[in-house]
């Protein structure tokens, strides 16, 4: 160290003495000296501290048989060169260099290329600040000098961001509601006329108002009006540019923007296009574009659902949220609304609604006619049945069933007079065979369902149980006891009749009769016929009294009422 420190000034002066030899022979060889008062011009050099700044000069001459010979530079405060480089008799490449001391290791002078050779100072401070001189003399042409006014720029202070005068130490805002306006500030202190600040969003710049308050503070205004969902997320930077070479990236302080934003979208996603009664199924919610997450809540008819079962699952882009419904069979067509609502902002709520359909089996009800009541139908009438039905979808197919059997509208005996008419089932000229018990069955995609049994009860004139006649064998004065029988289902009544011939008996229909043959005369056919409020028996019951051992004598007809 000390020994490389002691050769060092012999240098110096070996070089002087060289320098000297130099300028007198300049002077001498060259006609046109050049005049060293002639100002030159400067040019300006912002370097950040600590950064390596690049002084070019040219050491090329104009003439291309001409050359440098020697290359001084000076810091004009000093009166020595503070690097030197000696070209004579020597190419460039092996041209002998020399630096002040005091710039030691920091100081090259980049020959490369020689029309753009680079004084370099490396780590630059405010210390280095000055005007810088390269002077080249050529052996022919006239020296030529540039001139470097160097300033080392110190690094600015990172900006300080207000939002809404609240300062932001983070980089991500607080909560601002969508619609709202927001003042941001930018508060810059210091920093020469080199320093170009402005407000950047997402990168761009955007125009915002400057007002220099206090010497050394200039605030930066950037006013937005009416957040919108664009701005969620915008990143707004206060960023300060400095003018320096070699360039150095900007001092900046960003914010991003946070709303507290409405939903963007509310859907409802059932399973499928309809529900199924009784069942549980299960609707989805997906309510995107809040922040933060929306809460959602179900409601039909204006009544919040609280009893269903509703899971939320809050995943980056929203909100989804199950619910389990059991719908009844009323529920058809009720509206099922979901509400999609941001906690804490103010300003409504997004919706999305679904009339729903519900699915169910038919539900079936047998009714008689209208104009019909069930206690006044009777044989020889005109009836019909009602087949009515509540049924989602619509009924495909509907059957009809008499005591166990499929009904149809075919032309055999017994159906003859049976029409299935849409809903109605026609029964013309009713006979008594058609009573019994009628069921309808209809049938949707869902299933189908039997209505309960409707009896139809078929009024009619006493008939006889028995087709042939009864022959009962007895001898003269011998008691017999007769019913004149018919079904059990019709109603009976007593007729008291008062047109009477003279050989009618006269008796209540729920009497036996007890005959008794007297004579033989007494002997031969009794009749009866029964009667009930839908008129008298058609056929008689037919009684043949034989006399025992005697052959049959027909003599007179008993009538019985
Ligand atoms: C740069 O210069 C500063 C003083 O100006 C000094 O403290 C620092 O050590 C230097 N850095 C280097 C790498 O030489
Ligand atoms: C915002 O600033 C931080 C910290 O200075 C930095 O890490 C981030 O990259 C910057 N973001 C943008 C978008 O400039
Ligand atoms: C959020 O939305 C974006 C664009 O709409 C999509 O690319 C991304 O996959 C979504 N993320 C989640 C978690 O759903
Ligand atoms: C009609 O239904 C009733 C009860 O539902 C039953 O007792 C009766 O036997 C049925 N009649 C016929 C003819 O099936
Ligand atoms: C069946 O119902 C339809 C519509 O309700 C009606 O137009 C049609 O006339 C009905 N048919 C009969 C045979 O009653």
């Amino acid at each position: 160290m000390i020994t490389s420190r002691s050769r060092r000034p012999a240098a110096g002066r070996c070089f002087l003495f060289l320098f000297f030899c130099t300028l007198s022979l300049d002077v001498a060889q060259s006609t046109n000296a050049i005049d060293i008062d002639t100002p030159i011009p400067i040019i300006t050099v912002n370097t950040l501290a600590g950064y390596t700044t690049k002084l070019e000069c040219d050491l090329q001459s104009s003439r291309p048989d001409d050359s440098a010979y020697l290359v001084l530079w000076y810091i004009e405060s000093e009166k020595q060169p503070i690097y030197s480089l000696d070209l004579r008799a020597r190419p460039l490449e092996q041209a002998k260099h020399w630096k002040n001391e005091r710039l030691a290791s920091r100081a090259q002078f980049d020959t490369s290329a020689a029309s753009s050779a680079a004084f370099m100072l490396s780590n630059v401070s405010e210390d280095d600040d000055g005007i810088y001189k390269c002077r080249v003399d050529f052996r022919h042409t006239p020296t030529r000098q540039v001139r470097y006014q160097l300033n080392v720029v110190q690094l600015p202070r990172v900006p300080v961001i207000y939002a809404n005068s609240a300062r932001q130490y983070g980089t991500v805002s607080a909560m601002y509601d969508e619609g709202t306006d927001l003042a941001l500030i930018c508060e810059v202190t210091g920093g020469g006329p080199n320093l170009k600040v402005g407000w950047y969003r997402n990168g761009k710049l955007v125009e915002s108002r400057v007002e220099h308050r206090m010497h050394h503070d200039y605030f930066y205004h950037l006013q937005l009006r009416s957040l919108s969902r664009d701005d969620h997320h915008a990143t707004y930077a206060c960023q300060l540019d400095l003018d320096v070479t070699p360039p150095a990236p900007p001092v900046l302080r960003n914010i991003t923007l946070n709303l507290r934003m409405k939903p963007k979208k509310v859907e409802i996603i059932p399973a499928g296009p309809y529900l199924e009664a009784a069942k549980t199924q299960q609707l989805l919610c997906k309510a995107t574009g809040a922040n933060p997450p929306a809460v959602v809540t179900w409601w039909m008819n204006n009544i919040q659902l609280t009893s269903a079962e509703i899971l939320v699952s809050k995943e980056e882009n929203g909100t989804i949220s199950k619910l389990n419904l059991t719908p009844a069979i009323e529920d058809d067509g009720r509206i099922v609304t979901c509400r999609a609502q941001t906690p804490l902002l103010d300003g409504g709520f997004v919706e999305d609604e679904w009339r729903m359909p519900v699915y169910y089996p038919p539900i079936t009800n047998l009714v008689l006619g209208r104009r019909f009541t069930a206690e006044e139908i009777r044989e020889g009438s005109n009836v019909y049945l009602e087949c009515q039905t509540r049924s989602n979808p619509p009924i495909q197919r509907l059957t009809w069933m008499h005591n166990g059997k499929l009904l149809g509208n075919s032309r055999n005996r017994e159906n003859r007079d049976i029409i299935l008419a849409n809903q109605t089932l026609v029964i013309r000229q009713i006979e008594r065979q058609t009573a019994g018990n009628y069921t309808c069955i209809a049938t949707n995609r869902l299933g189908e369902s039997a209505s309960a049994p409707l009896h139809l009860h078929v009024k009619y004139a006493p008939v006889c149980r028995r087709s042939k006649p009864l022959t009962v064998v007895v001898s003269r004065d011998q008691s017999i006891k007769l019913r004149c029988q018919f079904p059990l289902d019709v109603v009976e009544r007593p007729r008291d009749d008062t047109a009477t011939p003279r050989n009618v008996f006269r008796f209540r229909i729920d009497q036996h009769l007890v005959y008794t043959p007297r004579r033989d005369a007494d002997f031969g056919e009794l009749q009866c016929w029964a009667l009930n409020d839908i008129g008298k028996q058609k056929e008689p019951c037919r009684f043949k009294i034989v006399k025992e051992g005697k052959s049959i004598v027909y003599r007179r007809l008993l009538y019985i009422l």
